[in-house]
This record gives C-alpha cells, structure tokens and sequence, in this order.
C-alpha cells in the first residue's frame, strides 16, 4: 500500500533514539554511555557498571558503597517463592523457571506496580538487580535437588552468586578470585547491547504500562531464543557434538555441513546483526577463557582447543570471510562458564541475570522521552480480500 515503511527484521528502522550503548559494527567498538567496553571490563567491576547503565555516569566512592549497600539490602526473595519454584519438574528449563519466576515477583510488591512512577522504577530496579543471582542460583540448586543457598551480603555481588550456586549447608564455598573476576566480567559484557531482539521487547512489553517485573519477564522468554540469548548453549552443545564427532580432525566435515544451505546447520556463536567485523565481547571473553582454564589447570582442554582450531578455519574460509562472520561472546563464554562448573542449560540464565540492569536502563530511558507513546507497528496486509461467510452445508 505503500503508506508504511516495510522492514522486516528491523534491518534499517530505528525503533528509539538512545544515550546508553553506542555499537560502531564495522570497526568493532562497543561504548557503554561513551566508555569502552575494554575499559569498563578491566577497571570497573558489575555493580558500577550498572551504575554507570541506569545513571549515564560512573559511581564516585560515595556512589559506590550507597549503591553496593542498596542492591544487598534487596538480595533476599520472598520465603513464598520457594513453593512456586517448587511447582516446576526437577527438569525444568531453566529459562522456563526465570521466566517465571521473574514474572512472579510482580505479585509481591504492590508498593511499586506502575511503571509510570519513576520512584516505582527505582526501586523494582534495585529489587530485580539484587534478586537476579538469588533467583538463578536457586533455579540451578532446585534442578539438581539441592537445598538453597542465602545470600551473604558481606560478599561481592559476583562472589554472593558463586557461594550461592556453589556451597552447600555441609560445605562452604572457597572463593576463588579468578573465577569470581571471570563471573563479574561475564556479567558486565552482557549487561546491555542497545536495541536487540529482548531489550526491544521489554521497551515494547513496557509501553503498554505493564508492572515493571513483568516487561522483564518478557525480556528473559525473549532471550531464551538460540539466535540470541541462548547462542552460549547452543555453542558449546555445538562443540560437545564435534568433540564426540572427533574433535579437531573432523571440524573440516562439520565446516562443511554448516555451509550446506539445506542442512539448517549453523556456526553456533557465529555472526552477528551490528557487528561485521569481531566482537569486542569475544575479545575480551576469549582473554578470560585463557586465564580461568589457566588457574583451573585446564589448558589443555580439549573444547577449547576445538574452538580455537574452528575459529580459525572459519576466519579463513570464504563463506565466513564473504558473508563477514566472526565470533560473537557467546562462542567463548561457554567455554569460561564450563569451566566454573555452571551447567550448560544455565548459560543463558545468568546471560539474563546479567542483563537485566540493560532492559532496566533502556526501559526507563523510553519512559522518560517526551515522545513516548505505546509501541505498535504497522503491517503491510496481504491476505484475502473482503468476503462472505459461505453456510457451514456449503462449504
Ligand atoms: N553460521 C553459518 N552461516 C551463518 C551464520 C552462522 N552462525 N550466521 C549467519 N550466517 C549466514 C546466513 O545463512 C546468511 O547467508 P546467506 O546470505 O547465504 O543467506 C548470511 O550469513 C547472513 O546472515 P543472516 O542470518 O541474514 O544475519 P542476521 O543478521 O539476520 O543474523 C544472527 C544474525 C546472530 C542471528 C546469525 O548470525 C546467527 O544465527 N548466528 C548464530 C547464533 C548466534 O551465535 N547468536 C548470538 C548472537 S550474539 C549474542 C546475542 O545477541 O544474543
């Protein structure tokens, strides 16, 4: 009809204009509020980051410890979830318990329903911050049989989701700073990516007026999806298979089933929409990899050794170089999370957890713009014209 823009997959709409998260996709650069990713990565650890995510600026020490003191004040969740979590099978995705779970805080704080109120924001903001890692680690202890972990607000953010996921009543957890650094950063790569397939739906879902905890919860079953969010499971079941294929010798066969257009096989943590050149993310992932198996005793693992023989063929193959593929974090970040000892079915849990504070920051960045209205769109109709019922006999 011509009246609306057609643009499937959004290739070239913008949907917002944005202050928080600038990706440059050809030269490889991704910018929190201006600052490089290398840098937040390297100087700042999670919490700050979220500082810097909701508030456009980093924490001076003051800052700090107020913020750090407000997110452990929320890490407990309401003793009634337990008996909610407790109606899931043993076996449940734990994407399908987030999701839940995240819409069911909305049934608890009746003091901050209305998305609307910037003070109702705040503080579902630094409830959802605060409970993420408690929720996760108790998805992860329910599926294994395990009993919960509470938080122990003396310890880091990062720290308190290791304990939590990895102590027991019998045995307490020994900190490992390494891995603690290594959570923290996975943490603050995944923490906001501007206007992905998740961060959209939450700026869309939030639109309506919904509670806040529930325009999460459409983020978290968005980012189930192995195109997105659960690319870092489907990666390292990726490589699992190789491995049981045979491992580096057979990663020529597995090359060539990927290009095969009809055989739906896909480099899993392989390209990306922005980036066309590498993802910084993986960079940085890849440099974690390499420290954490270092400090585990786990440098010859053969799964990282896989990854790195495949990334290489791939960057010097022509359908990759053509079609400008490269690692994206995901292809690392599996590798990293293995290795702690996180399941793989919980990759994409703790991805949410960590992006959390982004679908926050985006979601009270649209609500704060003059311009905001309900997002809908407009389609182009092409389905049947106008008719009549025929009578159910003469059908
Ligand atoms: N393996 C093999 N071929 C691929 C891959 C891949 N991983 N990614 C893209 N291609 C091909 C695709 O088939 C197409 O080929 P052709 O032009 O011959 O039809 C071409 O490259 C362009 O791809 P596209 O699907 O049009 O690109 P897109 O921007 O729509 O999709 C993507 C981006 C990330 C969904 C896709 O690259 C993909 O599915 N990758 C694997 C999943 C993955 O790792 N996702 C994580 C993304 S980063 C974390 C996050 O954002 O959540």
């Amino acid at each position: 009809t011509g009246k609306f823009t057609y643009d499937p997959g959004f290739l070239s709409t913008a949907a917002c204009q944005s202050k928080i998260t600038y990706i440059d996709g050809d030269k490889g650069e991704l910018l929190y509020r201006g600052y490089p990713i290398e840098q937040l990565a390297t100087q700042c650890d999670f919490l700050e980051t979220c500082y810097l995510l909701l508030n456009g600026e980093l924490p001076n020490a003051t800052q700090k410890t107020e913020f750090n003191g407000l997110v452990t004040r929320h890490t407990m969740v309401n003793e009634q979830m337990q008996f909610f979590l407790r109606g899931f099978r043993r076996d449940a995705h734990p994407m399908a318990v987030m999701t839940g779970l995240v819409g069911a805080l909305s049934a608890f704080y009746h003091d901050s329903t209305d998305i609307n109120n910037p003070q109702h924001r705040e503080i579902s903001a630094i409830r959802l911050i605060a409970k993420m890692p408690t929720l996760v680690a108790m998805a992860y202890k329910y599926g294994i049989g395990q009993p919960y972990i509470y938080p122990k607000n003396d310890l880091s953010y990062s720290a308190n989701f290791m304990r939590m996921m990895f102590a027991t009543p019998c045995e307490e957890y020994v900190p490992n700073d390494v891995l603690t650094r290594a959570i923290d950063r996975i943490f603050i790569l995944h923490a906001d990516h501007e206007q992905n397939a998740s961060t959209s739906t939450v700026r869309l879902c939030g639109s309506s007026g919904t509670n806040p905890f529930a325009a999460i919860a459409a983020g978290v079953a968005c980012l189930w999806g192995p195109a997105h969010g659960g690319a870092n499971e489907a990666a390292l079941n990726m490589l699992e298979d190789v491995q049981k294929m045979g491992g580096v010798e057979k990663i020529g066969e597995f090359i060539k089933q990927v290009k095969d257009k009809n055989s739906n096989v896909k480099l899993m943590g392989f390209g990306h929409r922005v980036y066309k050149n590498y993802d910084p993310r993986a960079k940085l992932m890849r440099e974690t990899c390499h420290e954490v198996l270092g400090a585990l005793g786990k440098t010859n693992d053969p799964i990282l050794k896989l990854a790195m023989e495949l990334e290489k063929i791939a960057l010097e193959d022509e359908y990759f170089v053509a079609r400008k593929l490269y690692p994206n974090v995901d292809f690392y970040s599996g590798i990293v999370q293995r290795a702690i000892g996180i399941p793989v079915s919980l990759f994409t849990a703790i991805f949410a957890l960590a992006r959390t504070v982004g679908w926050i920051a985006q979601l009270n960045e649209m609500i704060g713009d003059p311009e905001y209205k309900i997002g809908r769109p407009r389609q182009l109709y092409n389905g049947a014209s106008k008719r009549d019922v025929v009578a159910l006999d003469k059908r």
